[in-house]
């Protein structure tokens, strides 16, 4: 039987392999991804079952899980060096002019395209990955094995059998910028139903994949890692009496071994064909799923090497070449002004169509009225756009020598006109406020500003919320146009006849969309608080405050230093929510929405609902409680699987401190180091990830 689970797991193991390679590697998978995960589930069972025949180069190790404390420095063999740069066909062609003045003759080149990553040095012992270290210093790097494992693309194990005995294998990590683009995307939209505004969207998001790259390798939970899909080409095979006469034969060999190296080498005999690689690339580099931001240059013989040498820094031998930053300047057209739906002014710049990095590019963030002012940019003038990590355009300075007469491009004239911000919302005309600290412009319009309103129904509606799933984005506006709906309320005073009114709209739709939203009704008060777009409060702190308080009135009479004590509240948080309830059309909109029958308090179900939070913990409830009293206390650990015991203990979890509580206990917690937490704590404790 035994026997048989290895078997199998083996088996397992190579055919995971092989997917692996041919899908990271050669990029030619020959399964769905789904029958691929179905591999990988069926190995992972069996090795959970049979832990003694788990190998640490399994397959199943590239989901991660091993968290490291810290990285540890490790000296590199051979040192890694950086290369020198060339911005220019003058430089590339001095660079050639020393080769050939050593007394080289006869050579040839390899370019590459320089990949803007993270570089890493993998070594590989007996075909096993045993080691991947960053570059650091150049002569220490950190030791991110754990980490790096869970790429896919590189194996931990080679294929065949005819690599050498040890070696390291030098290139670069990346995260791909369809996977950047994903991330940044998810978070995007987590933090727009969180009521968080474009400029602090912007300021969380991953600025560029190189940062997101580097970032992700810190971490220290390798899941993490895992979780994001970096990739890795490898450019640079370094050990000791290798059998290659040349760099390019040695990646060649290395692809062989299920390495992944990339396809755009090429050997080039001449600074011609260099000059030739260099520009077709300089566009076509857009193409692909991965930042470059040049191209190096390395001569092929590993004979030509070693009589070149090195410098203090870098070899004589190769050199890169880089990619002028893309960036170009166009026509500012016009500056228009966009109404979030928590009221924030992004203003946007209209520009003259340009072609940038691949793409044409006729807008670009001009994130708020500061910027606008630190860059002096008006209409009319000349900007310069580039691509923050070639992604996202920005607008990073005017072309001053551009800005005709009239706007103060004239160096006589007197008065110079700066651009004025917008002072009145664009949407309803409401005058523009700009709290302390804020970079951002608000309407402050909430309840009538048409994009806010419309904004704060599609949340009402959304899936997290309350899940009216028939009434989508389109149909609001209708509604709202057609002034039928004015707020979240009147969604449930929608009458079928009115229904029928709308475009589009026929009997069948209509009789859903009212049972969808006559079904809302019973979506629990956690998501009812998160759908009524209370600003700052998302899906989580909306469940912490509903477990909390109980209920909605619990939560409107709260009183800042209590709605601290929630976890994760802090003072901004907490303000929001005391304006939030003290704004009378608020409160009527909630009276309605009761009316209707919304959950506005947790269900009795909910209240005596039993989960496993606390399975395998004890506790001792001490003193006098403010928000329990001791047997509510007791109850609730019981619904959640923990247990209560009378006296402290080295094996009590927890002891529960009230006022007035026995010096005895306390004392005795404390020599046993038992710990010891507050109600408010407890609370914390069975709201975190509460379902
Ligand atoms: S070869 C002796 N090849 O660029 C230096 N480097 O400053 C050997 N890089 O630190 C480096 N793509 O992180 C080489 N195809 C490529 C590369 C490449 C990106 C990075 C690498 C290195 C830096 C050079």
């Amino acid at each position: 039987m035994s026997a048989s689970a290895k078997e199998k797991i083996e088996e397992l193991s190579k055919q995971i392999e092989e997917h692996n390679y041919n899908y990271y590697v050669l990029s030619n998978p020959t399964i769905s991804d789904y029958e691929f995960d179905k591999l990988l589930e069926q190995l992972i069972v069996l090795e959970k079952e049979h832990p003694e025949y788990l190998k640490t180069d399994s397959p199943s190790q590239r989901v991660g899980g091993q968290v490291t404390k810290e990285f540890k420095s490790v000296k590199h063999k051979y040192p890694m060096l950086s290369l020198g740069n060339t911005y220019n066909e003058t430089d590339l062609r001095d660079f050639d002019e020393r080769i050939r003045k050593s007394g080289l003759t006869d050579f040839e080149y390899v370019c590459e395209l320089k990949y803007d990553g993270v570089s890493i040095s993998l070594t590989y012992v007996d075909g096993k990955l045993t080691q991947a270290v960053t570059r650091g210093d150049g002569e220490k790097g950190d030791d991110v094995t754990t980490n790096v494992k869970t790429i896919s693309s590189i194996p931990l194990k080679l294929r065949g059998d005819n690599f050498p005995a040890e070696f390291e294998i030098r290139g670069e990590i990346f995260m791909p910028k369809k996977e950047f683009l994903r991330i940044n995307e998810d978070l995007r939209k987590d933090l727009i139903e969180e009521g968080y505004n474009e400029e602090e969207i912007y300021e969380k998001q991953l600025k560029n994949p190189r940062n997101a790259t580097s970032g992700t390798l810190k971490q220290l939970d390798s899941k993490a890692v895992a979780q994001r899909k970096l990739d890795c080409y490898l450019y640079s095979l370094l050990g000791e009496n290798l059998p290659f006469a040349s760099h390019y034969d040695s990646l060649e060999a290395a692809r062989t071994w299920g390495l992944k190296v990339s396809g755009d080498m090429e050997k080039c005999s001449t600074i011609e064909g260099v000059l030739a690689y260099l520009n077709k690339w300089d566009t076509k580099r857009h193409t692909l799923n991965v930042e470059t931001d040049g191209v190096v240059i390395k001569v092929n013989s590993f004979e030509h090497q070693r009589f070149l040498g090195f410098t203090a820094k870098s070899p004589r031998w190769a050199i890169a070449y880089k990619f002028k930053a893309t960036q170009v300047s166009t026509l500012l057209e016009s500056i228009s002004y966009q109404v979030g739906r928590t009221g924030a002014i992004t203003p946007v710049a209209n520009l003259k169509p340009v072609l940038l990095a691949g793409t044409t590019v006729k807008r670009a963030s001009l994130h708020n009225a500061d910027i606008i002012e630190k860059l002096d940019v008006r209409v009319g003038d000349t900007v310069f756009v580039e691509k923050g990590g070639e992604i996202i355009p920005k607008i990073i300075g005017v072309d001053f020598t551009k800005r005709p007469a009239g706007m103060g491009g004239n160096l006589f004239e007197q008065e110079v006109k700066p651009a004025e911000y917008i002072t009145h919302c664009p949407e309803c005309n409401t005058e523009l406020v700009r709290m302390e600290g804020e970079a951002n412009h608000y309407c402050p319009n909430e309840q009538g500003c048409p994009p806010q309103v419309k904004g704060k129904m599609e949340h009402f509606v959304s899936r997290k919320a309350m899940d009216i799933d028939s009434l989508g984005s389109e149909t609001i506006a209708q509604l709202y146009q057609a002034g039928l709906i004015k707020n979240i309320a009147d969604i449930y005073e929608l009458k079928k006849e009115d229904l029928l009114k709308i475009d589009r709209m026929a009997e069948k739709s209509a009789t859903n969309l009212l049972q969808g939203i006559q079904a809302s009704c019973q979506v629990p008060f956690e998501r009812v608080l998160f759908a009524i777009g209370i600003r700052h409060i998302g899906e989580t702190t909306a469940k912490k405050l509903a477990i909390y308080f109980r209920n909605i009135d619990a939560i409107r009479n709260a009183t800042l230093p209590q709605l601290l004590e929630v976890g994760d509240i802090g003072d901004k948080t907490a303000n929001t929510i005391i304006d939030y309830f003290a704004d009378d059309r608020n409160i009527e909109i909630i009276t309605k929405l009761k009316v209707q029958g919304l959950q506005f308090e947790l269900s009795g179900e909910q209240m005596a609902h039993k989960t496993d939070k606390l399975k395998d913990l004890t506790f001792v409830v001490s003193g006098v409680f403010k928000k329990f009293n001791r047997d509510d206390l007791k109850k609730t650990i019981e619904q959640h699987n923990g247990k209560n015991v009378g006296s402290v203990s080295g094996k009590t979890s927890y002891l529960i401190a009230g006022d007035n509580m026995g010096p005895e206990k306390l004392k005795k917690a404390e020599k046993l180091g038992v710990k010891i937490i507050s109600e408010d704590d407890f609370i914390n404790m069975i709201a975190e990830t509460s379902n």
